[in-house]
């Protein structure tokens, strides 16, 4: 949980609890328990309401709960007597005020504890031999509180708060319908109002009970593809899109079950070719949110290359949301603009110019040591009107375009490394140039006025033609590479050509061909640099695990091969989170069915996170494991 600062609770070895939090960006540890009758017997339970509540099972068998608040540490022992010895993990929630705690006894009986005016005062929940609880309860929200257990009868049990008080269930009835363990996956189904819980039972069979319009319903998973003989494991589920389950066969295999929006279908889920899973696997959920371990953040790895990686920067996220801000710093050491270079937005009026973004954005790259892309100088989009629609001729664009060349080049000098000089000149149906109207106004030498005049205004910066839908050798790069031929013969300063790289499972991709095309720009003496990755999945038509790991596929060669690539040192995505992409805009498709970037809308990774990993530390994904089990 983060109050400002990340932290993480968790039980070592030696039973004691262990804070990890982060300061200044650093990783703190610190001993909570001390002393022999603090140890912990069960894993804790972490709340926060003002300040940080951790509760669990004591040494002693007794619930103990410690206060953190800013720093500080008190310790309680809140069960007191046999009778309320606990009998595994308690859970607590927050309501209304109070703070509440379910447990198990020793005798099977799940208590509950409420902390109101200031003391505790205890409730003996169920009691019937049948109802008695042989698993620990788990604890789980929509609107009410409900908490999920297995009762001694071997069946799935729920109880339910609410205003009017506690309500206990029976979910599942027969013998087949039993459950053999806990692992109870449970949540959201598809963003639905739909819950679901997934158990074992006693014959190895996953079944399931969903929770949809106000009533459960039972559901037998198909047989084959949930083989009696698995499920020896716990399971665990994470979201993301589809629900997946992860299980252990009776033949030690992971598998996977993954409900979409057709149904149930089965995978085996190894992502990355190194990864060995030598117990339970506990699923993406665990993974959960930011912040990752300090070896694998991609900076960290791309450093060892010297290699830039990056990201291009949407600023109002960057100005609103400090989780994103926090990982542009530790997880890249490039970044670019999205839009607030552009034309339209850094020029709005003939003389007025808007550089508060671009100051801020240049100052937060200076502050943090990272190195800056400039996009772009000149496009046929995001023109402010004056420009567009002002009737200039050839002198008078020409005269335009230089002043604002020298001027914004000119104000971030030594401060912009890279330059997009042009973007998306070449018309991708004719292989000519684009009709746009700086070709209209000034003739098709604009190119070659628009970098001689970014080098004059800085003769540091490394100046790039950028376009799309040319990483691969086709006619639209044979074209881009004649008309910088072209330049280079003319003596036009250009140092390289970017390849936005905006592609789609869906569609071919030939890394030999990338290559390839590569090796002609670098035969130019020309660096080639990856500027806008993204990669789509809604429009393949594979499985949604199918897709993600296409997509990390894909990530992962192009990174393998710009590592590779004496001409390449730079590797950008357009973004790097799924909440903020021009995709749903530009090509349609929705979350979580379109999802083009390396982690999810909670900032979770997903494959292609790991897939960047693996491409610069092959071998150490297997060693990232420990902590997806967290
Ligand atoms: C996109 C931005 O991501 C959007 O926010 C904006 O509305 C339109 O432009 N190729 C480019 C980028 O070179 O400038 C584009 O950026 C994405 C395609």
């Amino acid at each position: 949980f983060d109050n400002g600062t990340p932290h993480i609770v968790y039980r070592d070895l030696n039973n004691h609890l262990q804070l990890l939090f982060q300061e200044n960006g650093v990783w703190q540890k610190r001993q909570i328990t001390q002393g022999d009758d603090q140890r912990a017997k069960s894993d804790p339970s972490v709340y926060e309401f003002g300040t940080i509540h951790i509760i669990y099972q004591g040494w002693d068998d007794q619930m103990r709960e410690i206060l953190l608040d800013r720093g500080e540490l008190t310790y309680f022992r809140i069960t007191d007597g046999d009778a309320q010895k606990i009998a595994g993990r308690p859970v607590g929630f927050v309501r209304e005020g109070a703070q509440h705690i379910v447990y198990r006894q020793p005798d099977g009986n799940i208590n509950h504890m409420r902390f109101e005016n200031e003391r505790w005062v205890h409730n003996q929940l169920i009691g019937a031999e049948d109802m008695l609880a042989a698993g620990d309860p788990q604890l789980h929200f929509w609107g009410t509180q409900h908490f999920l257990y297995r009762g001694q009868d071997g069946h799935l049990h729920e109880l339910v708060v609410n205003l009017e008080g506690w309500d206990n269930f029976q979910l599942t009835f027969g013998d087949e319908q039993k459950m053999a363990g806990d692992g109870i996956g449970f949540g959201t189904v598809l963003d639905k109002p739909w819950q679901m819980v997934v158990y074992r039972t006693p014959s190895g069979q996953l079944n399931t009970v969903s929770f949809v319009n106000g009533i459960w319903t039972h559901n037998v998973l198909d047989t084959s593809l949930a083989p009696q003989a698995a499920a020896d494991s716990k399971f665990s589920t994470y979201f993301y899109g589809a629900q997946h389950i992860l299980y252990k066969t009776a033949q030690g295999e992971i598998q996977e079950l993954v409900l979409t929006s057709n149904g149930w279908e089965s995978y085996a889920p190894i992502f990355l070719d190194q990864a060995q899973l030598n117990s339970s696997p506990a699923g993406f959920a665990h993974i959960s949110t930011y912040p990752t371990p300090p070896s694998f953040l991609l900076k960290t790895l791309a450093d060892k290359y010297d290699l830039e990686l990056g990201v291009t920067v949407n600023q109002s996220v960057f100005e609103n949301d400090p989780v994103y801000r926090q990982m542009l710093v530790e997880q890249f050491n490039i970044v670019s603009n999205e839009n607030i270079l552009k034309f339209g937005p850094i020029h709005p009026e003939q003389d007025r110019y808007d550089f508060e973004n671009a100051d801020e954005l240049v100052q937060f790259v200076q502050d943090n040591s990272m190195t800056m892309r400039g996009h772009a100088l000149v496009w046929h989009t995001q023109q402010p009107a004056w420009l567009e629609f002002g009737g200039w001729n050839r002198e008078e664009m020409i005269e335009i375009l230089e002043d604002h060349i020298a001027t914004v080049v000119g104000r971030y000098a030594g401060k912009i490394k890279y330059w997009d000089v042009v973007n998306e000149a070449i018309d991708e149906d004719t292989n000519q140039m684009r009709e746009t109207f700086w070709l209209e106004t000034i003739g098709p030498d604009y190119l070659d006025i628009a970098f001689h005049a970014a080098r004059a205004a800085d003769p540091d910066a490394i100046l790039i033609y950028n376009d799309y839908g040319n990483s691969h050798i086709n006619p639209k790069s044979d074209a881009i590479y004649e008309m910088i031929v072209g330049m280079l013969n003319r003596g036009v300063p250009i140092d390289g050509v970017g390849f936005q790289l905006h592609i789609s499972t869906h569609l071919p991709f030939d890394i030999d061909s990338i290559r390839a095309n590569m090796d002609l720009f670098a035969a130019l003496g020309l660096k080639v640099q990856f500027t806008e990755i993204d990669v789509r999945i809604w429009q393949n038509t594979s499985a949604l695990p199918n897709r993600l790991v296409d997509q990390a596929q894909r990530y992962h060669d192009l990174l393998e091969l710009c590592i590779e690539h004496p001409a390449c040192e730079t590797y950008q995505m357009w973004g790097f989170t799924d909440g903020v992409t021009w995709v749903y805009d530009f090509f349609g498709g929705e979350y979580p069915f379109e999802a083009p970037l390396p982690w999810d809308v909670d900032y979770r990774p997903k494959p292609a996170y790991y897939a960047l990993v693996d491409a610069m530390a092959p071998n150490a994904t297997a060693a990232y494991l420990p902590y997806i089990q967290q």
